[in-house]
């Protein structure tokens, strides 16, 4: 397999429309099917946007945000609330996933 580029990159354009997305208004399909105490994988979470509302949704089921970049995930992993500390992130390719 040849090396893969991600195409739209992470340059401050890129991070602010990425950020910009919620899982209210691009989730709702899925948000729709989640239930309490639901675990998740979210694999190319991004900046975590979309993953904060899933583990919203889920908790205190347990939420993994997942991606290749770590600073995609850092400006939202400080803003977590340890109240609701059901949501953490960590750095893995998909192709190569620690589980
Ligand atoms: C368009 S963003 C999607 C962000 C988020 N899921 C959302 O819907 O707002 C795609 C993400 O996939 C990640 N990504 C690309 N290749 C990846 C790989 N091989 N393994 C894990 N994440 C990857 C990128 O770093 C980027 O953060």
């Amino acid at each position: 397999m040849t090396a893969e580029t991600y195409t739209l990159g992470y340059g401050p354009a890129s991070i602010a429309m990425t950020s910009s997305c919620t899982a209210p208004n691009h989730a709702q399909f899925f948000l729709n099917l989640l239930e309490p105490g639901m675990r998740l994988l979210d694999i190319g979470c991004g900046p975590g946007t979309v993953t904060l509302g899933l583990a919203e949704a889920v908790y205190p089921g347990e939420v993994i945000g997942s991606d290749l970049e770590l600073k995609q995930t850092e400006s939202i992993a400080s803003s977590v609330e340890p109240s609701k500390a059901n949501l953490s992130f960590q750095i893995a390719d998909v192709y190569q996933l620690p589980y």
